[in-house]
């Protein structure tokens, strides 16, 4: 295997580079560093020392059964770390890698510490796209399990000052590199022995994006979403949707998936319906009688609307820009949820965005922030 994400390092400072140095040696010498990725920011641990990686889950504040994703550098460092590699994955890797991508694959046993798989067979790796978490890992030379650097159940920090609004004084340091450009997480994917691709978690890279990779049309969205195998496997090729019904048993879930998420100290619950205006009416009257009843009140809403609304119709309004733009409306998602917090908002509504392309990720992202809570207005 060739190695990827070659000419990274290049734009980074000399200062950059002499605090990635010091983080990488705190990573060796068994500390925590949170650092930035093109998604969000993770807080890595060396994988293969477990006392670093429960300083990980206690910092956290994680349930020891949800695995961490092991991040690397190289596309030569994925050998020592699983034993085999699908043709589809590996079709995934070329056009993916670096990126928002993460594969479950069969883990080499006694590599890593057991806790970063939870036990499992298997381990999630990817290669972050970002020159700083690549000049990290190189210098830290070991695979780095990094889950995002939240206090479990928090929103994931987009910014190296929301890892020290959840984290400080848990943490060995942070690598600060602006603000994360995605603004989800990865993608979670794993590749069924006949080539079947199961989303285990919407994020960075869409089921479109894969679908176009494995040489089927796009995939419905959301969790567990199999995209079945096409030209990169050989394979016919039939829609998602098809081979969800006739030939895919209950998919496994990335254990991670079942415990409530990214949720913003509020209560919040998402408005959804086929009429913007209808949507807009709905959350407005509610936002009123909550105010009546004393709640400070919140709304997330998408640019186009804002006229929908009468004036100031929360406490805290906040937009995720254009509908149009689903990338900026991920880049801003957390930290829009921590606007919430910060205005001591108790009662929020979310407007819902088609769960098409990033739309799925955002959308799977809210629904947990939301604990599923959905108010339907047709
Ligand atoms: O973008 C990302 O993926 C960020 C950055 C820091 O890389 N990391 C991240 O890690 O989101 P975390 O720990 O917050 O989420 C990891 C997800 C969880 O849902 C976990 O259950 C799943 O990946 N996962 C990890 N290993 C797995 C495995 N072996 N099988 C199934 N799911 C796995
Ligand atoms: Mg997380």
């Amino acid at each position: 295997m060739d190695d990827g994400g070659a000419a990274d390092s290049g734009a980074l400072r000399a200062s950059d580079l002499e605090k990635i140095e010091e983080a990488a040696a705190l990573l060796r010498s068994g500390e925590t560093v949170a650092f930035p990725t093109e998604t969000v920011y993770g807080l890595g641990a060396d994988a293969r020392n477990t006392a670093a990686v429960e300083a990980v889950f206690a910092a956290k504040g994680r349930p020891s059964d949800n695995p961490l994703i092991v991040h690397i550098a190289r596309r030569s460092d994925l050998e020592g770390l699983v034993t085999e590699v699908h043709p589809v994955a590996l079709a995934l890797i070329d056009a993916f890698w670096p990126g928002p991508l993460t594969l479950v694959l069969p883990v080499r046993p006694g590599v890593l510490s057991p806790l970063v798989t939870a036990g499992l067979d298997t381990v999630g790796v990817r290669m972050p796209d970002h020159p700083v978490a690549l000049a990290l890992l190189r210098a830290a030379d070991c695979p780095v399990a990094a889950p995002s650097a939240n206090r479990s159940g928090r929103p994931s920090p987009t910014l190296a000052a929301h890892v020290l609004e959840d984290l400080a004084g848990y943490i060995g340091g942070v690598l600060d590199g602006g603000a994360a450009g995605v603004g989800l997480e990865s993608t979670v994917v794993q590749v069924q022995p006949d080539g079947t691709v199961l989303v285990l978690r919407p994020g960075g890279i869409t089921a479109e994006q894969l679908a176009a990779v494995t040489g089927t049309a796009a995939g419905a969205s959301g969790g567990n979403v199999p995209v079945p195998p096409g030209a990169a496997a050989g394979g016919t090729g039939v829609s998602a949707a098809a081979a969800q019904a006739a030939e895919v048993s209950p998919a496994p879930r990335a254990p991670g998936m079942k415990y409530t998420h990214y949720a913003p100290r509020g209560a919040l619950s998402i408005v959804r319906g086929s009429s913007a205006q209808c949507v807009a009416e709905t959350a407005a009257g509610l936002l009123q009688a909550a105010q009546r009843g004393g709640a400070v009140t919140g709304l997330l809403l998408f640019e186009e609307h804002r006229a929908l609304y009468p004036a100031d119709p929360a406490a805290c309004v906040v937009s995720l820009g254009p509908l149009a733009s689903p990338e900026e409306a991920a880049r801003f998602l957390y930290a829009a949820l921590r606007r919430f917090d910060e205005a001591g908002a108790t009662y929020i509504l979310a407007e819902a965005c088609p769960v098409t392309g990033l739309g799925a990720a955002i959308m799977n992202r809210l629904m947990k922030a939301a604990g599923d809570t959905v108010i339907d207005t047709d």
